[in-house]
């Protein structure tokens, strides 16, 4: 096939340069030329349709009924909003070696013993690498195709060929489109890759997953290029030395963002675990300070999370502050609060956070546990084992309102924690509801006079 042209462009300024350049003559930027393809299309020279049907939003009545496919993973359907809907485009990332293989295998064999035809593109594994996978979990179905090709014009060509119900594509990133020049797993390739799949999807109403591998720095490859274009982004995260697996849903067009499914990495492969409260605090240790319940929640399901700290005598000039799970800047913040506001000296201590279970926890509501468990650890204070808290921290101290908090009351009462510190805001009035305005007042009922 002929070479389609293609022109670089700075990811920075838009400056075009018809050869690679490590650095843009117009802007400086070092190393943002992005190969893309020249097309002829010119922006609004649309075609013309016959019928163009355009309606007020208040005439449109019908419920959104749309027949979703199960995974035969109920948690998972249920975090997908009940299921995978036709011609949905589902990106799948996580760092190499979490699982994402196996659980697509784990759904490709599932859909294929329901007599769905499940196209597996693989460009990272052969054939028999997938087989051996296959025959350890007991996976292997006739109904599941493999392609072991990097190609995109002979996957494009097998879609068309085999008209599979469900097309997996593992992964985006060694997949490579001839038309262009750049190498596989570069912006463009990627760009073009994910955008002919989707396409496609589209067209056929095929539900599509692609995998996308983490990078270094943590970003989707293609620098979260393929976000925008799918309909749901799912990331799979967890420790490399724990079991978990948490399937998280960070952008969903067909259900609600936040949702997550957890999962156990176990010999015969993912399984997943129907109630994850009472999993993550199976190992939680009684009368010992420094650990605390939070309920943990950015979607419709709330989690119980134990939260560690350790605060110890430094033997370091500057005292170390190290944190798995929460982002260590949000944490010399609480840490700086405490020490403003309770007087707590904690400039010769070694301050270490965890969240057990290997989950990385953004939402603010977790600012309050990570605070109370650093005052529990420093004052060698035990926390009650029926006791949970939640709420941001504000700079002068105070504790503000977070969202979902009906659902993580209901949570921590279905596991009998009775005792629940949350922001003075939050307008409930429960016998064992405690609601507190500044981390003083939460110092003074949790630690005064104990
Ligand atoms: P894999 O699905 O290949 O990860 P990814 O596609 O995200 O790179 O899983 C790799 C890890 O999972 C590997 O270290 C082995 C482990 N594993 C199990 O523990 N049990 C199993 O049944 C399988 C198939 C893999
Ligand atoms: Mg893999």
């Amino acid at each position: 096939m002929a070479k389609v042209k293609t022109v670089y462009v700075c990811s920075k300024c838009g400056a075009k340069s018809f050869k690679w350049a490590g650095k843009c003559s117009n802007c400086g930027a070092f190393g943002s030329f992005v190969e893309e393809k020249i097309t002829n299309k010119k922006s609004g020279n649309y075609s013309i349709k016959s019928e163009i049907s355009v309606k007020p939003l208040s005439s449109i009545n019908e419920t959104l009924n749309i027949d979703r496919i199960s995974t035969y993973i109920p948690t998972l359907d249920e975090a997908l909003g009940g299921g995978i809907v036709p011609g949905q485009v589902i990106l799948l990332s996580g760092e190499p070696g979490i699982g994402k293989s196996t659980l697509l295998l784990q759904i490709a064999y599932n859909l294929a013993k329901n007599n769905k035809k499940v196209l597996y593109v693989s460009g990272e594994e052969s054939a028999q690498q997938i087989f051996i996978r296959g025959k350890r979990i007991d996976a292997i179905h006739e109904n599941v195709l493999i392609l072991a090709d990097t190609n995109l014009e002979n996957i494009l060509n097998a879609i068309e060929k085999e008209n599979p119900d469900f097309i997996i594509l593992d992964s985006v990133q060694t997949v490579y489109s001839q038309e262009l020049e750049s190498t596989a797993g570069s912006v463009s390739q990627v760009k073009e890759v994910s955008g002919k799949l989707t396409e496609i999807a589209k067209q056929k109403n095929i539900p599509t997953v692609l995998v996308g591998q983490i990078t270094k720095e943590g970003s989707i490859a293609g620098p979260k290029v393929l976000e925008h274009l799918v309909d749901t982004v799912a990331y799979f995260e967890g420790e490399r030395g724990h079991a978990y697996r948490v399937l998280k849903l960070i952008k969903n067009r067909f259900g609600a963002a936040g949702e997550l499914a957890v999962f156990s990495m176990t010999s015969k492969g993912l399984k997943e675990i129907k109630d994850p409260s009472s999993f993550f605090l199976s190992e939680k240790p009684e009368g010992k300070s420094g650990s605390i319940i939070f309920p943990f929640t950015e979607g419709s399901k709330p989690v119980l999370i134990e939260i560690q700290a350790l605060v110890s005598k430094t033997v370091y000039a500057v005292p170390q502050r190290r944190s798995q799970g929460i982002d260590i800047n949000r944490v010399s913040i609480i840490t700086a609060i405490l020490e403003k506001e309770l007087n707590l000296f904690l400039k010769d201590k070694d301050i270490f956070i965890n969240v057990v279970g290997g989950m990385h926890i953004k939402e603010p509501a977790v600012d309050l546990p990570v605070a109370i468990a650093i005052i529990s650890s420093a004052l060698e204070k035990p926390i009650d084992k029926n006791f949970a808290a939640f709420g941001e921290l504000g700079l002068t101290g105070e504790i503000r309102s977070v969202y979902y908090t009906d659902l993580r009351l209901k949570e921590c009462k279905k596991f009998g924690i009775s005792n629940i510190m949350i922001p003075y805001n939050s307008d409930i009035k429960e016998k064992g509801i405690k609601l507190v305005k500044n981390i003083k007042e939460a110092f003074s009922i949790l630690f005064k006079g104990k």
